[in-house]
């Protein structure tokens, strides 16, 4: 059988973890193709693949949004002939959008969208030390710009982070440390909707609130429940308002942004 992990990657896996036995890719892979489930004698893994830069990035948000209260993989770093590896426990739990695929209730899944909501309220709270804010790969243009080149390229990477820049201009209270992409793919739940962990911390960056929040409500939309239930019920949740007309546009501008990558990715399969 044709495996698609490389010599390299196998290599990198057995070399920065004791007793590998079997090494996977996820079933449903993300956006970057650079993530491995990984069997030892001494627990499930996942090894992420990335950059110098955003692996101390991860590393470090996930330390500072754990003392928040927020729920994310307790995350070490380790080197491999040059290549960073991100290193956290496996999760036996599913996605949200696993569950939603297997039929999980209305009710349920209305219910982890709410729990998603307290967290992201939570992530309102954190404080990023004085001495950490003027790290490039802590603003979500940058973060963006190195996700992008792994997935659509230097060119595309490029033509965004402008726009993220811009996008993410605001007053400065509504500017934080917050998880810019979480989706049902991004957020690991138990059966009663519960959230086990937010993955996939290469979003968690310092950008706008609104900019955000909007791929949540991106992910609420396309389930087909109504927008304004999910802004009134942060409201109620953060004891603040959110701009609603700005989260709008912003889903205009991410509908507009997704139908260009599918674009530029058809072109490059031609
Ligand atoms: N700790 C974990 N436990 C269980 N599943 C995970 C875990 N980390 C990642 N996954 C699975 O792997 C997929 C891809 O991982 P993710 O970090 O989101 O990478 P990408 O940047 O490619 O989206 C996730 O959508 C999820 O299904
Ligand atoms: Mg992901």
């Amino acid at each position: 059988m044709l495996s698609n992990i490389s010599n390299f990657e196998r290599n990198a896996i057995s070399h920065v973890l004791r007793g590998v036995y079997q090494i996977k890719t996820p079933t449903i892979s993300g956006t970057q193709r650079n993530v491995f489930f990984v069997k030892t004698s001494e627990g499930d893994f996942v090894a992420k693949f990335g950059c110098r830069d955003i692996v101390f990035k991860n590393c470090f948000v996930a330390h500072l949004a754990s003392r928040h209260g927020i729920f994310v993989p307790d995350i070490s770093m380790a080197e491999y002939k040059g290549q960073w590896i991100e290193i956290y426990p496996m999760f036996p739990e599913k996605t949200l959008f696993e569950h939603i695929r297997e039929g999980m209730s209305e009710k349920t899944v209305r219910l982890a969208f709410e729990n998603m909501l307290t967290q992201f309220v939570r992530m309102g709270s954190i404080q990023v030390p004085k001495n950490q804010q003027e790290n490039k790969s802590l603003h979500i243009h940058n973060s963006t710009y190195e996700h992008t080149k792994n997935t659509n390229g230097t060119a595309m990477a490029m033509t965004l982070r402008p726009i993220v820049y811009m996008l993410n201009r605001g007053r400065a209270r509504n500017i934080g440390l917050y998880h810019s992409d979480m989706t049902t793919k991004n957020v690991i739940v138990n059966e009663k909707g519960s959230i086990v962990s937010i993955i996939d911390l290469d979003s968690m960056a310092i950008c706008n609130r609104d900019y955000a929040f909007g791929a949540m409500a991106d992910k609420w939309c396309e389930l087909g429940f109504n927008l304004h239930e999910l802004y009134d019920k942060y409201e109620y949740l953060a004891d603040q308002p959110i701009n609603r007309m700005r989260i709008n546009s912003m889903l205009r501008t991410i509908h507009l942004g997704k139908y260009l990558m599918f674009k530029a990715n058809k072109h490059r399969q031609k």
